[in-house]
C-alpha cells in the first residue's frame, strides 16, 4: 500500500483529496498543525508541518500533496499573523523536507496564471513556489486551480458569501464593469485529479485544474441570484468603492470579506485561461442544488483559523 502525505487534510481541498485516496486504497499521513484544533472524523494518523517540528514528517512517504498556503497576510488582535510571505517560506520548507525524505512525487497547488513579475502577492508567490519545485529535480504536478466549490455551502466561502449578500443588501455590485472572468471548478473533480496526477507516472506536469463553465463576475452575481429566486440590481461601481465597502461589511461580521489584491486578480483576468477545461460538475447545477442553503449564513474566512 502506498502512502501519502497531505497537507490540509482537516481543511478544504485537503479533505476531499484524502478521501479520494483512500478511497483508492493509499495510506494516509496528514500533515497540519491544526491536530486538536480542527476535527478529523476519519482518524487520519497526523503529523506536524515541517517548520514546526525537527522530526521527519515525511518518513515512508510515496507521495506528497500540498494544499497548503494562505489566502491573505493579516496580522490582529485573536490570531497568530500569517502571510504569503509566511507562506513562501513554509513551502520552500516542506519541498525541501520532501527532497531530503525521498518522496517520489510531489503534487503541488497554485493558481492560474501565477507571475512572478506581478504586483500582487498571491501570484508572484505562487510562481516563486512553482520555480522551486520545478528547480527541485522532484518528479511533480503542479494544478492550477481558479477558485473551488462545493459540496457544502460552508465550505465555498467566496460563493456563498455573494449569496449572503444578495440575501442581505438592497444591491450587489461589480468592481467596474465586472466582464472579467471565473472558471470555478467542484472540490471533487478537483480531488480526483490530484490523485490521478499522484499515481502518474510523468516527470513533470501542469494543468490548469479549471471547471467546465466559465462565468463573468456580472453573470456570477446573475446566475446565483436566478438560482435563489431573488433580484437584485447589480450595479457597477468603481473597484475602490467596493473594495471599502466589502471591508466595512467584513468588520461587521468580524472578518476580511475581499481583498484589495482579490479584487484586483479578478479584474486582471487572472482567474480565467484558455484551453482545456478539466472538471465535469456545473456549478451551474450545483447553485441549483444548493440555492436554499446558499448565504443563510456568512461563511467567515478568519473563524476558520481561530
Ligand atoms: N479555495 C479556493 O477557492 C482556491 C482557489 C484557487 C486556488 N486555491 C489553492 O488551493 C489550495 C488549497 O486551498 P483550500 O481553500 O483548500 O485551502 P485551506 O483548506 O483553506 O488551507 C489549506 C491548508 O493551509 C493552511 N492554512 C490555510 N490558511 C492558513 C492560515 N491563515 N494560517 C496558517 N495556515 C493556514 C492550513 O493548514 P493546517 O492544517 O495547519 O491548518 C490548511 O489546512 C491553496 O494552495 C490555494 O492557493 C484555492
Amino acid at each position: 500500500m502506498k502512502t501519502i502525505a497531505i497537507t490540509g487534510v482537516l481543511g478544504y481541498s485537503g479533505r476531499y483529496v484524502a478521501a479520494e485516496a483512500a478511497r483508492r486504497g493509499w495510506r494516509v499521513v496528514g500533515l497540519t498543525d491544526s491536530a486538536g484544533h480542527l476535527p478529523n472524523p476519519e482518524g487520519y494518523e497526523l503529523r506536524p508541518m515541517p517548520w514546526s517540528t525537527e522530526e521527519d514528517v515525511l518518513a515512508g512517504v510515496d507521495v506528497l500533496m500540498n494544499t497548503y498556503w494562505v489566502r491573505f497576510s493579516y496580522k490582529g488582535a485573536g490570531h497568530a499573523p500569517f502571510s504569503h510571505v509566511m507562506a513562501v517560506a513554509n513551502t520552500k520548507k516542506l519541498l525541501a523536507a520532501a527532497r531530503q525524505s525521498g518522496v517520489s512525487r510531489v503534487v503541488h497547488t497554485s493558481i492560474t496564471q501565477p507571475d512572478a513579475a506581478s504586483e500582487l502577492a498571491y501570484f508572484r508567490g505562487k510562481a516563486e513556489l512553482e520555480a522551486d519545485l520545478q528547480g527541485s529535480g522532484l518528479p511533480h504536478s503542479i494544478l492550477r486551480p481558479a477558485i473551488l466549490f462545493g459540496d457544502s455551502a460552508d465550505e465555498s466561502i467566496l460563493l456563498n458569501n455573494m449569496a449572503w449578500s444578495l440575501r442581505h443588501l438592497p444591491a450587489v455590485a461589480t468592481f467596474g464593469l465586472g466582464n472579467y472572468c471565473l472558471q470555478p471548478i467542484h472540490v471533487q473533480d478537483f480531488a480526483e485529479l490530484a490523485m490521478d496526477e499522484a499515481e502518474s507516472e510523468a516527470p513533470h506536469r501542469i494543468i490548469n485544474a479549471v471547471g467546465a463553465e466559465t462565468y463573468s463576475f456580472r453573470d456570477m452575481w446573475k446566475q446565483l441570484a436566478r438560482a435563489m429566486g431573488i433580484w437584485r440590481p447589480v450595479l457597477p461601481v468603481p473597484a475602490e468603492l467596493g473594495y471599502q465597502t466589502a471591508r466595512l461589511l467584513g468588520r461587521l461580521v468580524g472578518d476580511v470579506m475581499l481583498t484589495r489584491e482579490e479584487i484586483v486578480g479578478l479584474s486582471q483576468n487572472r482567474l480565467a485561461v484558455p484551453g482545456p477545461t478539466v472538471g465535469t460538475r456545473r456549478l451551474s447545477d450545483w447553485m441549483q442544488q444548493h440555492a436554499a442553503e446558499l448565504g443563510r449564513r456568512y461563511a467567515s474566512e478568519l473563524a476558520r483559523r481561530r
